[in-house]
């Protein structure tokens, strides 16, 4: 759901500034009914008229991108990094459903269908996500147990669907460990393994719900299927 005036100005008929006014002017009806009320929020399949026109309903598209290193999870950047919008080829106004870092790899949808990034978003929605992350050193049995149980952090217990250690380099000291976490606080993956004493060297998002990008190289995106989307939504609680 978003802000009226946005989705009036982001639909190329006016400015936000100017659809605020026609707003309050009472010159807006979404389904029907006059609309006065600057923060109503309203859906892609609302039927927003302004001044007597019918505004085009915006046609939602679906991405799932395999982001490579250094690109940055947002529709834009101060500092002119390139952005995962940037590795996309659409004239719709899409955006990333939720960040992966500037380091880590792999999968992110994006989309310009705001209600189902809330879905997908949302902790109670619990969407599984699966993360390969090679640690700084070898995972201590100890440490396995205590993250299968859970983490606190900042105060709010971590608690992993599933943890598996993939590999065990005694010779060089490494790990690399599989974790299936299902919220979204920003570097959630660093920070568990941060609280236990590790540092996570490379990480990658290998899955996302029922997604995944085995067979994708890094950089490469896909459209999702309409039964995606429908699958997506279906994670909705
Ligand atoms: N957790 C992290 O620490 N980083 C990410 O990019 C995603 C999850």
């Amino acid at each position: 759901m978003e802000r009226l005036q946005k989705v009036i100005a982001a639909s190329g008929y006016t400015s936000r500034r100017k659809a605020e006014e026609l707003i309050k002017a009472g010159k807006v009806y979404v389904n029907g009914e006059l609309v006065t009320e600057l923060g109503t929020k309203v859906s892609g399949n609302d039927d927003i008229v302004v001044n007597g026109v019918h505004l085009e309903k915006e046609e939602y598209v679906y991405f799932l991108l395999n982001k490579p290193r250094s690109v940055i999870c947002s529709v834009s950047d101060e500092h002119n990094r390139v952005t995962v919008t940037d590795l996309i080829s659409t004239n719709k106004r899409i955006y990333p459903v939720g960040r992966l870092d500037y380091d880590t790899t792999g999968l992110i949808i994006l989309t310009n269908d705001g209600e189902l990034a809330n879905i997908l978003m949302h902790p109670s929605n619990g969407v599984p996500k699966k993360y390969v992350a090679k640690l700084n050193k070898c995972l201590a049995i100890n440490d396995l147990k205590t993250l299968e149980k859970g983490v606190m952090v900042d105060g709010v217990l971590c608690k992993p669907t599933r943890v598996k250690i993939k590999k065990n380099d005694t010779d060089k000291d490494y790990s690399i460990v599989e974790i299936t976490i299902t919220e979204g606080r920003n570097h959630i993956v660093k920070r568990v393994f941060k609280e236990l004493g590790y540092l996570v060297d490379k990480l990658s998002r290998v899955s996302y719900g029922f997604l995944d990008i085995s067979k994708m190289k890094s950089g490469d995106y896909r459209e999702l299927s309409i039964k995606e989307v429908k699958k997506l939504y279906d994670y909705k609680y």
